[in-house]
């Protein structure tokens, strides 16, 4: 399938897990790839991956919390491929399932600064592009933005704050043609899983917990995140979808 043929595409967190396997989803469906990552050597390695197997992409260093740095890769993008049609804001971190009481100022504001603020910096700047594409936005929130015990308290929060900006949005946007979804993934096996709290058995906890039993691959959250951004998607705006293996149907 070529669905994404000559779309301009960008990936935040393109450097590994999740928005390294959607990189290279999109790139083999044909679009052009901005794969935007605070992570130089990580986005360079999924740009590698993607011009060996003949697709198109290039890295932009970006730290997504940071408004001019968002800014100013939404504009070279922008210069560099003439257009925009999609934005997967899918950059964050965890918080190590801190509690409340145990969550600092320091990582209750580096959470929202990367998992929230980053998602409205980068809906923000992509609007105006957008709109003149009819293209539209995918943001990844977690099934910790639908109920508790999936992070912590920073992390929970950040997540259902993201889900906020996909109903908002979609809403404020639906008029000119752009439409803003998101993906709720379960536990997939990413880099991110290093942050599990100290002595947790995380393989035996997913097993419990998922109906499925098992983590998710990076490539089963890519699949759906290309649908949502692609026209077999045309009548979708304010979706959020779970791609979790049945956690939140318990
Ligand atoms: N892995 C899971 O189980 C899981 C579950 C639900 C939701 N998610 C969400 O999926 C998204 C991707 O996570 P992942 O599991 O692929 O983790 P990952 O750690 O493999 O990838 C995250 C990427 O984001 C980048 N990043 C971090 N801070 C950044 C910043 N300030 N600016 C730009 N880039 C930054 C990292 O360098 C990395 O390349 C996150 O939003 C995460 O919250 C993950």
């Amino acid at each position: 399938m070529q669905r994404f043929k000559g779309k301009a595409v960008i990936v935040t967190g393109g450097g590994s897990g999740i928005g390294r396997a959607t990189s290279l989803a999109f790139a083999s469906e044909g679009a052009n790839v901005i794969v935007a990552d605070i992570g130089e050597k990580s986005g360079l390695e999924t740009v590698a991956i993607i011009l060996q197997f003949g697709g198109s992409a290039q890295f932009i260093a970006t730290d997504v919390s940071k408004v001019d740095s968002v800014n100013a890769m939404v504009d070279a993008s922008v210069a560099a491929l003439g257009k925009l049609d999609v934005y997967f804001s899918n950059a964050g971190i965890i918080d190590g399932f801190a509690p409340c009481e145990q969550t600092s100022d320091e990582l209750w504001h580096r959470i929202i600064n990367i998992n929230l603020a980053g998602c409205f910096y980068g809906a923000r700047a992509a609007l105006p592009h957008l709109a003149k594409t009819k293209g539209n936005i995918v943001m990844t929130s977690s099934i910790a933005g639908l109920g508790a015990m999936a992070g912590g308290t920073a992390y929970t929060a950040s997540k259902y704050g993201v889900v906020g900006l996909i109903n908002q949005i979609a809403c404020e946007c639906a008029a000119q043609g752009v439409r803003v979804n998101g993906v709720a993934p379960g536990p997939v096996a990413t880099n991110m899983l290093a942050d599990a709290p100290e002595g947790l058995d995380v393989e035996a906890w997913i097993k419990a917990v998922t109906p499925m039993g098992r983590f998710g691959k990076p490539e089963e959250i890519a699949l759906p995140v290309l649908f949502l951004a692609s026209d077999d998607a045309s009548f979708i705006t304010g979706t959020l979808l779970r791609v979790d293996g049945g956690w939140r149907s318990k």
